[in-house]
């Protein structure tokens, strides 16, 4: 793991990452996402001698297979992520997610990269038929977002199936941290504290989650990347401990 590729690296968790992989003494060429700005997201402001910021999209092949030549190792994470968005625009998460992320796979497997980790996520599992949830757990696609992560999965899976490649699909769980969507239930709450909100508005308590901070999280994305003979597995990144919006709201205030 030297030279390493990021998707989505202008995002929370990406940008995340690509200080981690750098303080690894990886280099890096970060994805940041095209844009008539040429604004670089979270990547603004990270500099380093190991950082190479690139900007494209995951939704054009060809591009891809630029982006992760000369690689040894890739992380995909661009994504869209918002569920509720899910529900008004489907179409640009199957592009983005399973398209995407089917050229992310190619691309490794045209160029010969030794290694790649797609990201999943926890959505995948829909609500929780037993908990803790493990990798066997059924997967339910609840919203277009999670149905297009199962669809990213399973490409991803097929690529190790049909042609041997090493791929691993690594399943963060609920993320939180720095640089975290304001929309996200945690900076949600504490933005309503801070701003002097007697009344939080926070929606049902009783949902639980399982919250991972997102050194963690990339601690997680890191050791799978380290650790040989994880090709063709699903591999869930959790506390495996339940939380719930009341608790969390609790703990917070
Ligand atoms: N945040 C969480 O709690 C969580 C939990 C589980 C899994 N995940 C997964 O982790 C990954 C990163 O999520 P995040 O929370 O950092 O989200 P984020 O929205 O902050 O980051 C995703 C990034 O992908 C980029 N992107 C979107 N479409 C693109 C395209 N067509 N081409 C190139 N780049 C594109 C965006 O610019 C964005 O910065 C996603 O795959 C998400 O599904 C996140």
């Amino acid at each position: 793991m030297k030279k390493v590729v990021v998707t989505g690296a202008d995002g929370f968790i990406g940008s995340h990452l690509t200080e981690a992989l750098l303080a690894e003494g990886c280099e890096v060429t970060a994805l940041a996402q095209y844009n008539s700005f040429n604004n670089w997201g979270w990547l603004e402001g990270i500099s380093h001698p190991g950082l190479r910021v690139v900007t494209g999209d995951v939704r054009d092949p060809n591009f891809c297979r630029t982006l992760v030549k000369g690689a040894d190792t890739v992380f995909h994470l661009a994504a869209l992520i918002a569920i509720p968005y899910s529900y008004i625009a489907p179409d640009s998460y199957v592009d983005t997610n399973v398209k995407g992320t089917l050229n992310i796979c190619q691309a490794v497997r045209d160029n010969g990269v030794d290694r790649l980790l797609v990201t999943s996520t926890s959505e995948v599992y829909g609500t929780a038929k037993y908990v803790p949830i493990d990798e066997h757990h059924p997967k339910q696609p609840q919203s277009p977002y999670s149905a297009s992560k199962i669809g990213a999965d399973a490409i991803a899976l097929s690529f190790h199936n049909a042609f041997d490649m090493n791929v691993t699909v690594v399943r963060p769980f609920n993320t939180y941290g720095p640089r975290q969507s304001a929309r996200a239930i945690i900076p949600s709450i504490i933005t309503q504290i801070a701003s002097g909100k007697r009344e939080i508005m926070v929606g049902d308590l009783t949902p639980t989650r399982d919250f991972n901070y997102v050194a963690d999280t990339c601690r997680g994305f890191i050791e799978i990347a380290k650790t040989p003979g994880l090709a063709g597995e699903e591999i869930n990144i959790a506390t495996q401990r339940e939380v719930s919006m009341e608790t969390t709201l609790k703990t917070l205030a």
